[in-house]
């Protein structure tokens, strides 16, 4: 990926450029000078863990807040990993690419697998399944993926069943990053709920920090096994904020009423209608426009144009004349801000 450092009119370069949702900054300076427990055992912590659990339908999942999605990812996968073990990725996870090695500092080999789509399947995994036979080569046991998938596809229902199922039998622990869960859930593909998730996966996040929250990543595990001492593995990386109240704060207002849903909502609105737009307009995209990351593909030269105005990722290169853009909306994308994209590149 390119970084773009120009100053530009608007970005689409992340759903992370604002900062939170006025819910919860303002829950944040209304509970400002309260004295709270520290390190998660605050009210709110404890509220927020009540409330997801009701959410989930799931009174018996664990649930542990963390400040960021590297920090769950490695923290996930190396507390439950035995040291020889492997976790297997699609080639574009953010595990593979985008973590500087996070979970290979582990100790943790990760298996990547060739994706187009950037989802895995039962198929896929049993071709990298057969290539380790024995105790010469790490074992894989764990299948990490997420939803949305890291270019804005998203798994559908009999897809995660059929995940489920396959790493049932071959003894696999199935992972789902959902640092963009929210814009997954409220994809108008979807047909998975938070519900249906906590049964066919055994740990998985729901991502706050890309979807209206200043940080945070509720860690959630169904898997009895796995439950054991998890809070020792977050100290020792760090993981434990004091100030744990930040995090269950912010995810109370989440989730206390649907503002998860309607952010997640909003952010796919706005790149639902620009991925119209640019189809309209003759352009193809580079996977489905499911979420709130589109990939459009277009000349270098409209391109270049586009650059002046808008800050964005150059994702990847098709040949010499053409390559891929990532536009990513968020829950705070103004709509202007849309329209004034697709009219400059009715102009170019
Ligand atoms: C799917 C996914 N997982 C994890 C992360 C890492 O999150 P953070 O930058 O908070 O460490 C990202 C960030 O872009 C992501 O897209």
């Amino acid at each position: 990926m390119q970084q773009e450092n120009k100053k530009v009119t608007y970005s689409f370069k992340n759903d992370y450029s604002e900062g939170a949702h006025p819910n919860i900054l303002q829950a944040l300076v209304a509970s400002n000078l309260e004295q709270q427990d520290g390190y998660g055992e605050d009210q709110y912590c404890h509220a927020a863990i009540e409330t997801i659990k009701e959410k989930l339908q799931d009174p018996n999942v664990d649930i542990h807040f963390v400040s960021g999605g590297t920090q769950a990812n490695l923290i996930v996968i190396s507390s439950i990993l035995r040291p020889y073990e492997s976790v297997i990725a699609a080639d574009t996870g953010h595990i593979s690419t985008h973590e500087t090695g996070a979970i290979e500092a582990t100790g943790h080999k990760v298996n990547t697998i060739d994706v187009k789509d950037g989802k895995l399947s039962p198929k896929k995994i049993k071709n990298l399944l057969d290539l380790h036979t024995d105790e010469h080569m790490v074992k894989p046991r764990m299948v990490y993926i997420s939803n949305t998938t890291e270019v804005g596809t998203i798994y559908k229902k009999q897809e995660l069943k059929d995940l489920h199922q396959f790493c049932r039998e071959n003894d696999l622990l199935l992972f789902l990053d959902g640092a963009r869960l929210g814009s997954a859930l409220c994809s108008s593909e979807n047909d998975l709920t938070l519900a249906e998730i906590v049964k066919l996966v055994d740990v998985f996040y729901i991502g706050g920090t890309k979807n209206g929250a200043l940080i945070g990543e509720a860690i959630v595990i169904s898997n009895e096994a796995l439950k054991t001492n998890f809070r020792f593995n977050m100290k020792q990386k760090g993981a434990l904020l004091a100030k744990g109240r930040l995090l269950g704060i912010q995810f109370l207002e989440l989730f206390k009423e649907d503002l998860f849903f309607q952010l997640g909502n909003h952010a796919n609105q706005m790149a639902l209608k620009l991925s119209e737009n640019i189809i309209e307009l003759g352009y193809q995209l580079l996977t489905p426009p499911q979420s709130n990351q589109i990939f459009p593909i277009l000349p270098n030269k409209t391109i270049e144009k586009l650059k002046e105005n808008y800050a964005f990722y150059v994702w990847s290169k098709i040949d010499e004349e053409t390559s891929v853009i990532r536009l990513v909306t968020s829950w705070a994308t103004k709509e202007t801000a849309v329209e004034a994209f697709i009219e400059d590149l009715k102009k170019i």
